[in-house]
């Protein structure tokens, strides 16, 4: 898939001075980060109510294929409800929440077609194994190819698994390369594996202990930007 503008949507971020996502920081943002929510409190929109440019059927079918696997249906309903919470308080447009919301439902799509014996491993991966779990993300855009989803739909899709650094996959792209949403669902996701039980690790990591490691990664992984604005948003939830 090509790679469209990597900034396809504005965006406000607290303590930025320009909506300009394609402007990188040279530092942290000025003065205090502004208080704000935290998303896991923010109602944000069912995904239904942001698909009324999507056909009745196609809903369906997408349900579907994410509602056959209930371990994946069951988190992506978690991360669209995170996810389209910072999103607005990101202050994308209504559009971009609407792609980011299919985005975040869809971007596991792809695992459809790995096994849950090795989704649901508690152990290392073999190196079979793993190249499997790496061609999710391809695959997650074959699956779609067919439905006409918008363009920033697919790129999470296919480019949430990309780093910051550029050793990520499928494509190894780097910085502002990697779309926004991209971006943005790489540290949600992130955040939620972190902060809730899987096979691999039954005990999830509190929020500071996630945020430390948003941290730990932020700019090697993650966006630094974003970072820090989830950062903050984070941090408003633990002082209340
Ligand atoms: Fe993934």
């Amino acid at each position: 898939m090509s790679v469209e503008s990597p900034t396809p949507h504005g965006l406000a971020l607290p303590g930025a001075r320009s909506p300009d996502p394609t402007r990188r920081p040279t530092g942290p943002p000025a003065g205090p980060p502004r208080r704000v929510p935290d998303p896991r409190l923010v109602p944000a929109r069912p995904v239904t109510s942001l698909s009324a440019r999507r056909p009745p059927w196609l809903l369906r079918t997408l349900r579907g294929l994410i509602d056959s696997r209930p371990l994946l249906a069951t988190e992506h309903s978690r991360i669209v409800r995170v996810g389209v919470g910072f999103g607005q308080l990101l202050g994308l447009p209504r559009r971009a929440l609407a792609d980011l919301a299919w985005g975040l439902l869809l971007h596991d799509v792809g695992k459809l077609a790995v096994p849950d014996a090795i989704l649901q491993k508690s152990g290392r991966l073999t190196d079979f194994e793993y190249t499997l779990v790496k061609k999710h993300p391809a695959v997650g855009e074959v699956l779609l190819a067919g439905f006409s989803l918008p363009g920033p739909v697919m790129e999470i899709v296919r480019s949430h698994h990309e780093r910051w650094d550029g050793t990520g996959y499928p494509d190894g792209l780097a910085g502002v390369r990697i779309p926004l949403l991209a971006r943005v669902a790489s540290i949600v996701d992130a955040y939620d594996a972190m902060t809730t039980p899987r096979p691999y690790r039954p005990v999830p990591l509190t929020v500071p202990e996630a945020l430390q490691e948003l941290r730990r990664c932020s700019g090697t992984q993650f966006d630094p930007y974003l970072v820090c604005a989830f950062s903050a948003v984070l941090r408003a939830r633990e002082r209340r």
